[in-house]
């Protein structure tokens, strides 16, 4: 009798660590969707803004008065950990900072998800030789610079990049940086040494159909797809509509039009078939006027492909047609690449971990690509890396609309929080006897 009463509070006790404590999250959930929010427009909290900062501040008292530790690295990435600094960790994590008019959770979801691990293995003490953190990587949607944070943290890139970087009115990231208190010359400083993360694991809305449509509530991410993005200027010279022949043009727009036409086609055909995608999301014609000819057209071609070798040859093909539709029609052209990010597999051994935890918690799952760009990708470079979805209801991200059930949230928390636990209490994921990937 005593002895099965001793197994039912064991028991009960593993059920207890391994759940998160769902009231806590909703309301994270609800909090944080409040920075940035315009009611019916949904939320606009890029980063380093005001509504940024004032984000950051309460997610870290949220960790302080919760007994974590909370810290900003040089280039503005914040982690939350639970165990000694010295130590080695398990990551997870994702962004805080939103698109235009965004919705609660892409992004946040992970953040606050990782949190509320930190929170129960504090809670339930657990006794890690590993520590954990919790991380919102900054600058993730890339109103500046794409990936900035886990790109800085990855130590994957430059000064010079950080120096260059602008949003789309001009803004340097460097006064944003700035503005927040960040030191951009520092940034190098934000670089883990190897072996410092040992696993990362992000939870994240789907941002698309598949789940939702095949009724299945969590999928394992098995690779991300790359992404590139290219700016095209076409310069031509403005004239009156009604006087200067079709001939005799040097029409902007009309060589950028068939420069989308044909670029679109050739992605489309030589890509990945199913898996490329290419989209013209920014086009600005000056000056903009019914009754004068454009003499500048901008383009912003953006290219993914799960293919690293299909991207560049991609962007190669899409370049030499912009020059070939210039020639055409007497124009100059010019090109930059203003972001790219490698496609990346997620590592078997932690999909193994994420595999038994959705088991544990009685969820069904499929295994799938994502063709949406994550901090994950840049992570997998230094660390192994995994990532959990949930669905969205139709499928909708980035918009203020973007939904997700609190019983799809709450499970892929719980898978998250099993995961974490099942790689800490694994010694292969120990530091001192680490192989490869
Ligand atoms: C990430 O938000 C993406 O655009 O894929
Ligand atoms: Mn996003
Ligand atoms: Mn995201």
């Amino acid at each position: 009798m005593g002895s099965n009463n001793r197994v039912m509070s064991e028991n009960a006790e593993f059920e207890r660590q391994c759940k998160v404590n769902p009231e806590r999250l909703q309301d994270s959930l609800e909090v944080l969707a409040s920075f940035g929010m315009v009611p019916g427009k949904g939320i606009t909290r890029p980063s380093f803004s005001r509504s940024y900062e004032q984000a950051r501040a309460w997610l870290k008292s949220e960790a302080e008065s919760a007994g974590l530790l909370a810290y900003d690295d040089a280039v503005g990435n914040l982690f939350i950990r639970y165990g000694d600094r010295d130590r080695p960790c398990v990551m997870s994590g994702s962004h805080v900072d939103t698109v235009p008019g965004g919705g609660p959770f892409d992004g946040a979801y992970g953040v606050l998800g990782a949190i509320e691990v930190a929170r129960r293995l504090k809670e339930t003490k657990e006794n890690a030789t590993v520590a954990f953190e919790a991380a919102a990587f900054v600058e993730e949607e890339g109103r500046y610079y794409d990936l900035l944070g886990s790109k800085a943290l990855a130590g994957q890139m430059s000064l010079e990049e950080i120096e260059e970087a602008r949003d789309s009115s001009g803004a340097p990231l460097m006064e944003a940086m700035k503005s927040a208190g960040f030191s951009p010359e520092r940034f190098a400083e934000a670089k883990r040494e190897s072996g410092d993360i040992l696993a990362y694991v992000e939870l994240h809305i789907e941002q698309g159909p598949v789940l939702e449509s095949k009724n299945i509530p969590i999928g394992i991410v098995d690779e991300i797809t790359g992404g590139r993005q290219i700016e095209y200027v076409f310069a031509g010279e403005s004239g009156h509509a009604g006087t200067v022949p079709m001939d005799l043009r040097r029409d902007a727009f009309t060589g950028a039009l068939e420069f989308i036409h044909g670029a679109r086609a050739h992605v489309l055909e030589t890509g990945t078939p199913g898996r490329v995608r290419t989209t013209f999301g920014t086009v600005e014609v000056s000056p903009g006027f019914p009754s004068r000819i454009p003499d500048r057209c901008l383009v912003i071609q953006e290219i993914r492909d799960f293919s690293q070798q299909k991207l560049d040859e991609l962007v190669s093909a899409s370049v030499a047609h912009a020059q070939t539709c210039a020639r055409k029609y007497r124009l100059d052209v010019s090109s930059r690449e203003i972001c790219a990010a490698s496609p990346a597999r997620m590592s078997s051994r932690v999909t193994a971990k994420i595999r038994e935890a959705a088991q544990a918690t009685d969820s069904d799952f499929i295994t799938m690509p994502s063709g949406a760009g994550h901090d994950a990708q840049v992570i997998a470079s230094i660390a192994p890396a995994g990532m959990i979805f949930v669905p969205s209801k139709g499928g909708i991200s980035h918009r203020h609309d973007e939904w997700t059930d609190f019983e799809f949230l709450e499970r892929g928390a719980n898978v998250l929080l099993n995961s974490i636990l099942l790689i800490l209490r694994d010694s292969n994921f120990d530091p001192t006897i680490q192989s490869e990937f």
